[in-house]
């Protein structure tokens, strides 16, 4: 089957086998370029032209797991802790707000010291401070409390499954359990949240046939976001001596994500503008339609090290805010306005 065939199909019936999934992530030249346009034009068809900021609020390096890629996991000892307290988190959060955002993103380390009363309550006063959705990405919880956080006023949750080669996971990930993961994320899209999840692109051992893997289980999770990233090697981690991601897959996957969920949200990730200076442009070219910038202090920016040479680690909040805004408005885009829910979850609601 020809790639401009299987494109067809894509867009026609949004299902690709694992096969097709393959020949496009291994298109070149001019079948590559086919496979952005396409999914630019299925982008600009369901979600217009509008790409919606999130206020990324990174708000403890603490993790109590260990996964071999990521600089805060809890064996790394070189990394710089810091824990933000409940009422700082919500001045961020309001921060963000005056900022212009209308989504902030609760990011850290899986960090027990947060208890469910805990996120409850910071969940409630930034909801009756300003009126803004909130996205939670804080890792493995139980049932009961994804439940409260939910009826506390969380809109949204970000989890990857990272990986969905098994034996790859459980090398990765010491102690974890994909099942647990897949579990969780079941329970987060029947709880209400908009769900979004992703993978890693570039883990040592990932095979093209794990790829079209991952994007099948994106589909199958019918996640409502869906974040993908190149790996890039952390220098105090067992990964260290690994090569980084391929941004190139990286776009390809995107792309192919974007035919298969039309209207799901899929941000251009700061991992991709990490490894090319022009890498969030590219994911906002070939099918991405949001961007996270980070609305912290510098002094919590430089610590949340997940991996090094992070885009916009210097810059203050308000300079990354005007910086992407004309990024955008360059790629004859603009700036989304409101909430920017995704319309992936709308319509199934
Ligand atoms: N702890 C939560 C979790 O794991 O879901 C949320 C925070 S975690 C730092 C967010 C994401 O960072 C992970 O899903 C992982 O894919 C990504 N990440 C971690 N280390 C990375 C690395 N070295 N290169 C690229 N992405 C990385
Ligand atoms: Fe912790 Fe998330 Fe990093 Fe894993 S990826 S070590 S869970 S912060
Ligand atoms: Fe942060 Fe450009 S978006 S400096």
């Amino acid at each position: 089957m020809k790639v401009k065939d299987i494109l067809e199909k894509a867009c026609y019936e949004n299902i690709l086998t694992k096969d097709e999934i393959k020949l496009l992530l291994m298109a070149e030249g001019d079948d590559k370029e086919l496979l952005f346009k396409t999914a630019d034009s299925v982008r600009k068809e369901h979600v217009g032209d509008e790409v919606f900021l999130r206020g990324l609020i990174e708000f403890s390096s603490y993790c109590k797991n260990d996964c071999f890629y990521c600089g805060l996991r809890r064996s790394n000892s070189q990394a710089q802790r810091y824990r933000m307290q409940e009422d700082e988190i919500v001045e961020v959060a309001k921060r963000a707000y005056q900022m212009g955002y209308r989504t902030v993103v609760l990011q850290s380390g899986e960090d027990m010291y947060y208890t469910k009363d805990m996120l409850c309550s910071i969940i409630k006063k930034i909801k009756s401070s300003v009126d803004v959705a909130i996205t939670l990405s804080i890792g493995e919880r139980s049932y009961d409390e994804y439940k409260a956080f939910k009826d506390a006023g969380a809109d949204r949750f970000l989890m990857r499954f990272e990986t969905s080669n098994k034996k790859l996971y459980r090398k990765y990930h010491p102690g974890m359990s994909f099942e647990n993961r897949i579990e969780c994320l079941k329970w987060i899209k029947n709880l209400g949240y908009e769900l979004g999840t992703g993978f890693l692109i570039g883990l040592p051992g990932q095979t093209i046939d794990d790829l079209a893997q991952d994007i099948l289980l994106v589909k199958e999770l019918d996640a409502d976001m869906i974040g993908i990233g190149p790996f890039i090697p952390h220098p105090q981690t067992p990964l260290k001596d690994a090569e980084e991601g391929s941004v190139d897959l990286t776009l390809k996957s995107i792309a192919i994500l974007r035919l298969l969920i039309p209207d799901a949200n899929i941000p251009a990730t700061t991992a991709l503008g990490t490894l090319d200076p022009l890498g969030r442009q590219k994911g906002l070219m070939c099918g991405a339609n949001i961007v996270m910038p980070n609305v912290n202090d510098l002094e919590y920016k430089l610590k949340y090290e997940l991996y090094p040479g992070k885009i916009c680690i210097n810059e203050d909040a308000t300079k990354c805010r005007g910086c992407i805004e004309s990024i955008i408005v360059s790629l004859g885009r603009k700036v989304g306005q409101g909430k920017g829910q995704s319309r992936h979850y709308k319509r199934a609601a």
